[in-house]
């Protein structure tokens, strides 16, 4: 049986860079703490904690009482108060946010220092546009509908920076824009999207069409996951969506020969390779 593994299954770039640093960390240091849980997934922070990395949902309160000890900040970043904070509160900072994200802090902090209006494209409460927004020195919009582009009223003329969250969703980046546009602001528009979940599905697209069967690997509850398994039924009837090997009949694939591996982008790369090496024995 020929066995294809998805090049872009799993974690994406920024959060296997974020997740390496973490175990890097746990390696040479104790008292590690993540600013938020490193991933959505329950096995891989709870094996951190057993390295000694506590995952904490800061708030004000939290962040006032720590001190002297290692903060990872993960992916999605944070805004610059955090910095400011753990910089007074004598924490030594890890900072993992994706360089992505990174190019966005530093837009809309230039961008708004020369005095434009930003406008963030993405949902309010998302960690990563909570970190955007803590970049921007001055007036700032979040903008996550229709409703929320058409409420924006400035003077005509008015300079705006807009971004976008890097996950969001392209059409709905261009139709927010476009409304934004129509009111006559002196706009900039950057699109902030990232395409690592685009590759993702196009690849795992291309590999469910020319296998027989094809696996698809992710928590229940992923929404990224959910959409790489409709893809791929799509394209290939015998489509099986697991969360681990163990939920895998593997005699079952005896039957094909051509077999495909995908996996959502908050699946770890141990079970990814488990599978793998059960659909080659
Ligand atoms: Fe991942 Fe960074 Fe893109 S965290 S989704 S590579 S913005």
């Amino acid at each position: 049986m020929e066995v294809i593994l998805a090049k872009k299954a799993g974690f994406c770039f920024g959060v296997q860079k974020a997740i390496d640093m973490v175990y890097d960390e746990a390696n040479n240091s104790d008292n590690i703490v993540t600013y938020g849980p490193i991933i959505h997934n329950e096995e891989v922070v709870s094996d951190l904690e057993s390295k000694g990395v506590k995952a904490i949902d800061f708030d004000e309160k939290k962040l006032s009482e720590l001190s002297d000890c290692t903060v990872v900040i993960r992916s999605h970043g944070v805004g610059k108060k955090i910095y400011d904070s753990l910089e007074q509160k004598n924490c030594e900072v890890v900072d993992a946010t994706c360089p992505f994200v990174k190019k966005i802090h530093k837009i809309v902090w230039e961008e708004s220092e020369k005095g434009k209006t930003i406008i963030i494209v993405g949902s309010e409460y998302h960690p990563e546009v909570e970190g955007i927004k803590g970049w921007v020195n001055g007036n700032v919009f979040i903008v996550d509908s229709e409703e929320d582009a058409e409420s924006i009223n400035l003077e005509a003329n008015t300079p705006v920076c807009i971004v976008s969250q890097t996950t969001y969703n392209a059409e709905k980046f261009a139709k927010l824009v476009e409304i934004v546009g129509q009111k006559g602001y002196d706009s900039n528009v950057v699109n902030t999207i990232c395409n690592a979940t685009n590759e993702r599905q196009t690849e795992a697209k291309e590999i469910a069409k020319n296998v027989d069967a094809m696996i698809v690997i992710g928590g229940k509850n992923s929404s990224n996951t959910q959409k790489l398994y409709e893809i791929c039924k799509n394209e290939c009837e015998n489509t099986f969506y697991i969360q681990t090997a163990k939920d895998m009949d593997f005699e079952k694939l005896k039957d094909f020969e051509k077999v495909g591996i995908t996996a959502g982008a908050s699946t770890p790369k141990n079970i990814i390779e488990e599978v793998h090496t059960k659909c080659q024995r």
